[in-house]
């Protein structure tokens, strides 16, 4: 048990880094948290502009759910430890002790949680979002969407952790309260700024 909650706590630290905010600063771009949507995420990173800024802040909140989960298994930990695990590096992405707990949505740390999991359950969640993002064109409206089904993948592959899957989309799909309002007022920036385009 020491052992699991030192993983819970060094999970939830892990979670607490801010690649969007590091990256930024690193690349010299305008820190996310004041920028676009104002969230500390991969898209808002890319509306910079900055794809491989993007592209790092994408792999690095994954790998944040990715490697505490990961060695978890390694350890012989059980589900719902691995379930916890997984949610501490969700949490510490969504209230970073590190920054005012003023954190993002967690849905790249989310699925990096899933990765060690099952490479089948996660690439369905990647192609939902993919398919959804190719569909409307909005990053929010796919990490909603696949938030939605993902407890339903999860029933199918790891009935285990259908639980604490359908806990952690809850907890995103809250987390996008201010996206939902965006979207239903039809006021929500595409992944893709076309208007930068014409120029
Ligand atoms: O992963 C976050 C995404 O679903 C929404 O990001 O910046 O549009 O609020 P953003």
């Amino acid at each position: 048990t020491a052992l699991i909650f030192f993983m819970i706590v060094l999970a939830y630290l892990g979670g607490s880094i801010s690649s969007a905010v590091l990256i930024s600063r690193l690349y010299g771009l305008p820190d996310p948290r004041s920028h676009g949507s104002g969230n500390p995420g991969a898209t808002n990173v890319l509306r910079t502009g900055h794809r491989s800024a993007a592209v790092w802040v994408l792999l690095l909140d994954m790998m944040k759910g990715t490697l505490p989960v990961y060695m978890a298994w390694y350890l012989n930990i059980g589900p719902l430890y691995l379930a916890f695990i997984g949610m501490a590096a969700c949490l510490g992405h969504m209230f970073p002790l590190f920054f005012h707990f003023k954190g993002g949505k967690a849905v790249a740390t989310a699925l990096g949680t899933m990765l060690p999991l099952g490479m089948d359950m996660a690439a369905l969640m990647v192609l939902t979002w993919l398919i959804c993002l190719g569909l409307f064109g909005y990053s929010s409206l796919a990490s909603l969407l696949t938030a939605l089904v993902a407890p339903l993948y999860v029933y199918f592959i790891k009935p285990e952790y259908t639980l604490s899957v359908a806990l952690l989309s809850c907890l995103i799909i809250l987390r996008h309260h201010a996206n939902i309002t965006r979207l239903y007022h039809k006021q929500e920036t595409p992944i893709i700024d076309r208007s930068k385009r014409e120029d």
